[in-house]
């Protein structure tokens, strides 16, 4: 097949690839923006089969393990499992990008071969570098979300310093390499070697609690090692396919760090949420609430706000939430949920749970429009979420969530927070929320607590 044919055929896909991600901007095309990227990916491998010289054998071999590796995901992989299988996709996607560039390299040093040219060998050497801190650097993201590393930050003396040593040792032997690849075959593998330190390196000194972030990141980078693979192996799509992940992963990487009120470099360097810098021991009375109770001042209630977090995707008690919203505004309630940006365990977490249960996309309230009237809101319903209406965050400015914006239900005239016990959330740090005077704790799953309310209002 022509290659002119197969290039025309990939600016085909490289416009459907846009168009899906436009359409993921809204919940109402996002299914539909999904399945066009997805066409659009099908029809690009399909095209890239028909290049001429291809040995198909290890192409069925690595198209069937990845078929079965991505219908088991999709099967097995519970939804709040979903960033550490992000973290992991981001992974193999750097390690795959460094192996390309790495048979590449391979190819070039042979006797036989002709001399690479050095746009050639540079983009090898970013694919590489790139694609080994994403992998290292995703696995270490893996790890500490699965809780299998520490989800702590792990800070060393003259950390910073190391770093800065290693990447600027890395710079130097890509330089060398560039320069003369052939001798210089030792040199590689230190780069590689020393790309994937590098990656664990950066990744270990960040908290759990900003791992979203990190793996946003880590989901720009290897968009970038991507498109360096693609120009290593002269691959358009490749290239546009990167640059788009490298530029989707960037932007969301800013918009989380907006999020949390922080800078991209306070994320990435200032070990939040280290043993430095802890927050005061809340005291005080906790006052909990029955369902019956609970449904007696809900019943009266003139507006609610209910605020989802991580436990209500524990639960799996969305629908139960959207069946008790739609017997609230049946009583005459105005009913709306706000939605905080970092609720859940990954980006759009809450959104997708609440869209799943078919809540109506305008009742959804993002924080800075329903904080400034939060204190004439009748009752806040807080659904497992804990970190993102810890007032600490507003108040104290030692604790480790200081910064970052919160769900204000602390000014709500009653507060009832649903959970099953005190424990802390994500940050683990304490919430004087829960010993307010407006606070009403109704303990429990957060599926039953609703259900008994569902069941109250039913009658
Ligand atoms: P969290 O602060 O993690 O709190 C969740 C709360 O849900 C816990 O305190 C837990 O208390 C409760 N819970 C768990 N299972 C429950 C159940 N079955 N029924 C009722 N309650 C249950 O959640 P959040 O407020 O959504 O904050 C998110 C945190 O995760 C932030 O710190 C954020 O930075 C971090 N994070 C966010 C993301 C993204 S992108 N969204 C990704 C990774 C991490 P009990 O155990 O007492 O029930």
């Amino acid at each position: 097949m022509s290659i002119t044919f197969i290039n025309l055929v990939y600016i085909l896909a490289a416009l459907l690839f846009a168009l899906g991600i436009k359409m993921l901007s809204s919940p109402d095309t996002a299914r539909k923006g999904n399945f066009i990227s997805a066409l659009g990916m099908l029809i690009a491998i399909i095209v890239t089969l028909l290049y001429s010289g291809l040995d198909y054998k290890w192409i069925i071999v690595g198209g069937v393990a990845g078929a079965i590796i991505g219908t088991l995901a999709a099967k097995l992989v519970k939804m709040t499992q979903m960033p550490e299988m992000v973290a992991l996709f981001n992974g193999f996607g750097g390690i795959a990008s460094l192996l390309v560039g790495w048979s590449e390299f391979h190819m070039y040093v042979q006797p036989t071969s002709a001399a690479p040219s050095t746009v050639s060998l540079i983009t090898i050497f970013l694919a590489v570098l790139i694609g080994g801190i994403t992998f290292s650097g995703s696995l270490v993201a893996w790890g500490k979300l699965a809780e299998i590393l520490n989800s702590k930050p792990w800070l060393f003396p003259g950390q910073k310093i190391i770093n800065a040593l290693l990447f600027a040792g890395i710079l130097a032997a890509g330089a060398l390499l560039v320069i003369n690849p052939v001798g210089n075959y030792p040199v590689f593998i230190g780069i590689v070697v020393v790309s994937i330190i590098l990656g664990v390196l950066s990744v270990v000194p960040i908290g759990g609690a900003d791992m979203p972030v990190v793996i946003a990141l880590l989901n720009s980078y290897s968009g970038l090692a991507a498109c360096a693979a693609g120009f290593v192996i002269d691959n358009n799509l490749l290239i546009v396919a990167g640059a788009l992940v490298g530029a989707s992963g960037i932007i969301l990487t800013n918009i989380m760090c907006k999020a949390m009120n922080r800078s991209l470099a306070n994320v990435l360097f200032s070990g939040f949420g280290a043993t430095t810098r802890s927050s005061k021991k809340v005291e005080g009375e906790v006052k909990p609430i029955s369902v019956d109770d609970a449904y007696l001042i809900l019943e009266a209630a003139g507006s609610v706000v209910i605020v989802p977090g991580y436990g209500m995707a524990v639960a799996q008690a969305q629908h139960v939430v959207r069946e008790l919203g739609e017997l609230l505004e049946a009583n005459g309630t105005e009913v709306s949920y706000a939605v905080h940006p970092v609720a859940g365990r990954m980006p759009g977490h809450m959104n997708v749970l609440l869209a799943e249960a078919n809540v109506p996309y305008e009742q959804l309230v993002e924080p800075q429009d329903v904080n400034p009237k939060m204190e004439l809101i009748d009752v806040a319903i807080v659904i497992g979420a804990n970190d993102v209406v810890n007032p600490d965050a507003r108040d104290d400015n030692n604790s480790p969530l200081y910064g970052m914006p919160i769900i204000e239900v602390d000014r709500a005239k009653t507060t009832f927070v649903l959970k099953r016990s005190m424990a802390a959330g994500f940050a683990g740090v304490d919430n004087p929320l829960f010993f307010g005077t407006n606070t009403r704790m109704l303990f429990g799953d957060a599926k039953a607590s609703i259900t008994g309310l569902v069941s109250e209002f039913k009658g």
